[in-house]
């Protein structure tokens, strides 16, 4: 134990992993750690190199020149950096989401990223969210949470998420993406993406945004005895 406390969301693409845990961690002044957002980094990195992101051999090669930082601004918010240059924005870009999953199936990839993951966890009160955090990164964190929703309601919801950014893109390329980083990411040899037995099931198929908090924050509440 490090005096700090960690709480590690697991769960798959657009179950609204990082929304809850972003605002889970203003209401309780923890930091957001979305680790998604590193994988994305090396994802980004292999596209720009025009490197095949499933290659294994291949996105090792370029892991010794990746200088990826994570910042936080004065609103709090993460920001991700390669080198000098904040790629915070071109990280969500649907073409680079199949990359990061595609590199998150390495295991040099993996073994790269773990470290700097943990050591936000020894440095601060942290939630964490991704595929592993609960199983891997974290596994003695002090509450895990596996949060899902069907593949057509996270679609849905991903789906207005990238309008609203002026992604153009429709229901069913959303949610053909979806499936098929499911699949890769619950099927890898490496991490695969599962629910840790110790950690607490949160479906939201059927619940709003807000109920969702109201959820997370009853469990965070009643498992950890904090209060925001
Ligand atoms: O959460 P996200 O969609 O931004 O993550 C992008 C990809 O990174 C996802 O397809 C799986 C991978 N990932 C992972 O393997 N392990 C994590 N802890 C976080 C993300």
């Amino acid at each position: 134990m490090n005096g700090h406390l960690a709480i590690a969301i697991d769960g798959p693409s657009g179950a609204g992993k990082s929304s809850l845990a972003r605002r889970a961690a203003a209401h309780y002044d923890f930091i957001y750690v979305d680790t998604g957002a590193i994988y994305r980094c090396v994802g980004l990195a292999g596209f720009r190199n025009g490197v095949d992101t499933r290659d294994a051999a291949a996105v090792e090669r370029i892991l010794p020149q990746l200088q990826i930082r994570m910042k936080y601004n004065e609103a709090g918010e993460q920001r991700m950096y390669l080198g000098e240059e904040d790629v915070s924005a071109d990280i969500r870009l649907p073409e680079i989401s199949i990359c990061a999953s595609n590199v998150s199936a390495h295991p040099s990839v993996r073994a790269f990223l773990l470290e700097m993951q943990r050591k936000m966890a020894r440095e601060n009160n942290v939630i964490m969210d991704g595929r592993d955090i609960g199983t891997v990164v974290l596994p003695d964190a002090e509450l895990k949470i596996f949060l899902t929703a069907s593949s057509t309601a996270r679609a849905q919801r991903r789906l207005l998420e990238l309008h609203s950014k002026g992604v153009e893109t429709s229901l069913e390329e959303v949610l053909k993406d979806i499936e098929l980083r499911d699949y890769q990411d619950s099927h890898r040899a490496e991490a695969p993406l599962r629910q840790a037995e110790d950690a607490v099931l949160l479906d939201t198929t059927e619940i709003d945004f807000d109920q969702s908090f109201l959820c997370l924050c009853r469990i965070i509440e009643e498992r950890l005895g904090i209060r925001a």
